[in-house]
């Protein structure tokens, strides 16, 4: 392939991601992690699987963080996961020192790379990835918009037995309790959710998502999603490895736009070979930009927490 996306952590987020990437055959992948024989592990049964599936795109695993080297895009994942009754803000210092340490190891050998951050709490990992790296912050981001707003797409198009794909919506601001799924710009197939769909469902689907990871987490006692995040994960990479200029709501690094500055916040940017390209300014309702003041504020509290 042309092109390499290390991944780090080789949990069900980090596989499922390079697997998702390997199948599509859009880079060749590494994977990551501190746990001796698991992306080894997970790297060779990818590849066993390689004739199978009709993919060319090679899948290796690595102990060392130095094996990021050469790295177009990377992913990272590592940290741990939230448990039922854990919100995403009580994995913020464990996964702090994780992310931190992968940081370095990024920026000493991967200098020219475009960083996606995954790991939660979201927003603030990827602030706290974007001091370390110390990269333009155009080439750092997080990963959380596209999720959200998969979801809640998807609750929409199943209330209104319509295909998923006719479906568009946003949802802005951090990936927390206080995220902001933007109703007045939901459409299905251009025609707005608010002239088909009444309020108190609306309300409800609001509700759904803003608690979407977490309906997740209380299903599967043991682990949070992965099909949905690294689906969410891989559209990002396409979209700046094949120069896409996709419009998807990512933690882009805000410079005043939405009232947000100097601050990673969940913004509809332009993805393209330079990673983030530009950021969306929408006209937003006093409303809507309070809910996204009050998301972003919740986010600086934590980010001050890490004392960076
Ligand atoms: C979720 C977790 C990964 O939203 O934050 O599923």
């Amino acid at each position: 392939m042309n092109y390499k996306v290390t991944v780090f952590g080789a949990g069900f987020v980090g596989a499922t991601t390079a697997q998702r990437i390997a199948e599509k055959e859009i880079a060749d992948v590494t994977m990551i992690d501190i746990v001796e024989g698991l992306p080894q592990g997970k790297a060779l049964d990818m590849m066993e699987s390689a004739m199978l599936e009709g993919f060319d795109a090679k899948v290796t695993g690595s102990n060392n963080p130095v094996d990021v080297k050469g790295s177009d895009v990377v992913v990272v994942t590592s940290g741990v996961a939230r448990k039922p009754g854990m919100s995403r803000d009580d994995l913020l210092k464990i996964n702090a020192g994780i992310v931190g340490s992968v940081a370095d190891a990024i920026k000493t050998n991967a200098p020219n790379a475009i960083v996606i951050i995954v790991s939660n709490p979201l927003d603030v990992m990827t602030y706290l990835a974007g001091v370390k790296l110390g990269f333009a912050k155009n080439k750092v981001m997080g990963m959380a918009g596209v999720l959200d707003s998969a979801r809640f797409r998807c609750f929409l198009a199943q209330e209104l037995g319509v295909s998923m794909r006719d479906v568009d919506a946003m949802v802005l601001g951090g990936h927390g309790d206080d995220m902001v799924p933007l109703v007045r710009y939901a459409t299905v197939a251009g025609i707005k959710v608010e002239d088909l769909i009444p309020k108190d469902k609306l309300d409800a689907m609001v509700t759904r998502t803003r608690n979407g990871g977490i309906e997740i987490v209380n299903l599967l006692k043991t682990g949070s999603a992965y099909y949905a995040p690294s689906a969410s994960v891989v559209e990002m990479v396409r979209a700046i490895l094949h120069d896409e200029k996709r419009v998807l709501p990512v933690a882009a690094w805000c410079t005043g736009q939405y009232g947000v500055k100097d601050m990673f916040v969940g913004v509809p940017a332009v993805l393209g070979k330079n990673g983030v390209e530009k950021i969306i300014e929408l006209k937003l309702t006093t409303d809507e930009l309070s809910q996204l003041k009050k998301s972003a504020d919740h986010v600086l509290e934590n980010v001050k927490k890490l004392n960076l």
